[in-house]
């Protein structure tokens, strides 16, 4: 299965770092953020990576991370002209897909699990969708799935009233109808299109699953969860 990286966020909550990096090369603890997705999707057996930057920050990952090679994977970039939202986002990487499953994940996730059995289980039988959830305490700051068991009952993109603390973390897994919905949501009160608005077609349709993700899990998109993270690798490594 190939995979697809989005690190084409604005960065706002790490202004003014994000004027003129891109935050996903931002240092956690002894590595760039980026290398976490990287591994992460490596480390679950997908290596033919397709990369999407917003525009003029595509210099940055090409200079850090080249081929991939060093990091064991195949990388190949491309570009979100517009920053309309991780849907719109994704939707670069149709030609990429060539019509067959992708593993996605967002630049800023990171994961001390790895999701081998999901994507060999999902790459030889599995279609629809595949969400990863985590029960957090700020469930406000994400999109949240209401869980019945391992059933996914209903999701919400940042919730007032949260119906639950399950956090649809940033990795999932698509059939290639992902594109097909993509151009049937429309952009949301925020103007972006979002991937909650495609997970939820998927559990219209009775074809989304979701996997329970066991260890450390951060979206490192403000200060605060840059010094988590940062804290949990550096603990980890000297363990
Ligand atoms: C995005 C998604 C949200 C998800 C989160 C995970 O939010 O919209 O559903 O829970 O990523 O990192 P963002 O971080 O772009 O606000």
């Amino acid at each position: 299965m190939k995979g697809v990286i989005l690190a084409a966020g604005k960065g706002t909550r790490l202004a003014p770092f994000t004027k003129v990096v891109n935050k996903n090369i931002a240092i956690i603890y002894d590595k760039p953020l980026i290398y976490y997705p990287i591994i992460t999707l490596r480390d679950s057996g997908v290596t033919d990576i397709l990369l999407i930057a917003k525009p003029g920050h595509g210099g940055q990952f090409l200079d850090l991370l080249g081929s991939g090679k060093d990091l064991g994977v195949k990388l190949t970039y491309d570009v979100q002209e517009e920053p309309l939202g991780i849907a719109h986002g994704l939707a670069v990487a149709q030609d990429f897909a060539d019509e067959g499953k992708i593993a996605f994940i967002l630049a800023d996730n990171i994961f001390d699990d790895t999701f081998g059995d999901a994507v060999r289980k999902f790459s030889d039988s599995g279609t629809g969708a595949v969400i990863a959830v985590k029960e957090v305490n700020d469930p406000h700051r994400f999109g949240i799935a209401e869980m019945n068991g391992d059933a996914v009952v209903s999701l919400e993109e940042k919730p007032k009233h949260p119906k639950s603390n399950y956090a649809v973390t940033g990795f999932y897994l698509y059939d290639s109808s992902v594109f097909g919905i993509i151009k049937t949501i429309n952009p949301s009160a925020r103007g972006e299109y979002e991937i909650t608005d495609v997970n939820r077609h998927y559990l219209e349709q009775g074809k989304l699953s979701a996997i329970k993700v066991s260890g450390f899990w951060k979206d490192a998109g403000t200060f605060d969860a840059l010094l988590e993270a940062s804290t949990h690798m550096a603990l980890k490594r000297k363990k």
